[in-house]
């Protein structure tokens, strides 16, 4: 069995951000969404690996490499326009051969991993099974219904009125039948080759194509709320460890981590909360559920439920709270009055 992850797109829910670098490599609790991804893939036995990346993009590359460290063979296959799902696994069609394999979105966090669907899928071997779950308002997602016996019976994408409340969590389980089904159909209403499509194609056909309802804890993290959202999911399950150094007027309560080469001073870190490598806070409040990146300063600064990225500074400004914040920003008292220097379709909320 082989991988698919798709790590292209545009991203435009997450601008900022994704005008410099791929929403999948923002980091949840320290770690890129992406390295959860390949995490839960590894962790089913699939070591062969195809990443969809976007033509432009470099960054994928440079942050997972050949995807050694993880334990996993990555193939990266470059996309040169977001074409859709569907265009995605036309272009791995050479990569995958015969095989069975996981088409897994590379936006999706599902921390409590893909075992059990997995397991379900290579005992039965349907021609596709989508791994779905129930939600109060499906009319954003890919919809299944299902007749009595679980079999699927149709697929439609992101419907005005769905016929069902069992929404497609981005992770499906094809065996090479798929191919066929991707060739037989063209562009949707919406323009993209959708997956969909080829689902609705193969149950059409007569192909047996199933649903596995996923019962833990499911986000796509397309917007920053998503981000927040999963970030304080993860956070709570934090294992504490003391790496970098915290001096004696420092106070540390619930799970911290404070890693190698972070160093703690005068402050008060509320866990969940999580220092990255060589980070500097001083005289500072930081958490509950916060998560600081790589070699960021905070000096008198107070940081709440947010994510600051690598190398951010803030100094001499408290009560930040629901932030995510970009590489190197940097964030200090101005002289009397508020001054801004940001970026397009950045977002500002001033505690009026
Ligand atoms: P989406 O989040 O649906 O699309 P997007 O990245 O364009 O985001 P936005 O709506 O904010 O503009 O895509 C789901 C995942 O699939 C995501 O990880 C990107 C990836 N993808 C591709 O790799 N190629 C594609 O052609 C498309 C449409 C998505």
């Amino acid at each position: 069995m082989k991988a698919l992850v798709l790590s292209g797109g545009t991203g435009t829910r997450l601008r900022p951000f994704t005008y410099s670098m791929p929403k999948q490599l923002i980091p949840i609790a320290g770690k890129p969404v992406l390295r959860h991804v390949l995490e839960n893939i590894r962790d089913i036995g699939v070591t062969d690996i195809g990443i969809v990346v976007g033509a432009p993009d470099r960054h994928i590359a440079a942050a997972l490499g050949d995807g050694a460290d993880l334990g996993v063979r990555l193939t990266y296959l470059r996309q040169e326009q977001p074409l859709g799902l569907a265009h995605c696994v036309a272009l791995g069609r050479e990569f995958l051969g015969a095989d069975d394999f996981v088409l897994y979105l590379g936006d999706t966090m599902l921390p409590e991993g893909i075992g059990a669907l997995a397991a379900e899928f290579a005992a039965r071997r349907p021609a596709a099974q989508l791994v779905v779950q129930k939600v109060p308002d499906p009319r954003r997602f890919g919809v299944a219904e299902l007749d009595a016996d679980r079999a699927v019976v149709r697929v439609t994408e992101k419907p005005d009125r769905p016929r069902s409340d069992l929404a497609l969590v981005g992770v499906y389980f094809f065996t090479a039948a798929v191919h066929r089904a991707v060739a037989a159909t063209g562009p949707g209403r919406r323009g993209e080759r959708e997956i969909t499509d080829a689902v609705q194609w193969l149950i059409t056909a007569g192909a047996e194509v199933r649903a596995g309802e996923y019962g833990g804890y499911w986000r796509d993290t397309g917007r920053v709320e998503d981000v927040l959202a999963c970030n304080r999911k993860l956070l709570e399950g934090l294992r504490p460890s003391v790496s970098g150094t915290v001096d004696a007027a420092s106070r540390l309560t619930g799970p911290v981590v404070i890693e190698a080469g972070a160093r703690v001073t005068g402050s008060r870190i509320a866990g969940p909360a999580l220092v990255g490598a060589g980070t500097v806070v001083e005289d500072s409040r930081v958490g509950p559920y916060t998560s600081l990146g790589h070699g960021c300063e905070l000096r008198r600064a107070g940081l709440e439920d947010s994510i600051a990225l690598d190398g951010v500074t803030i100094h001499g400004v408290g009560g930040l709270s629901g932030s995510l914040i970009g590489r190197a920003a940097r964030i200090g008292p101005g002289a009397g009055r508020h001054r801004l220097v940001v970026g397009d379709d950045t977002r500002i909320e001033v505690a009026a």
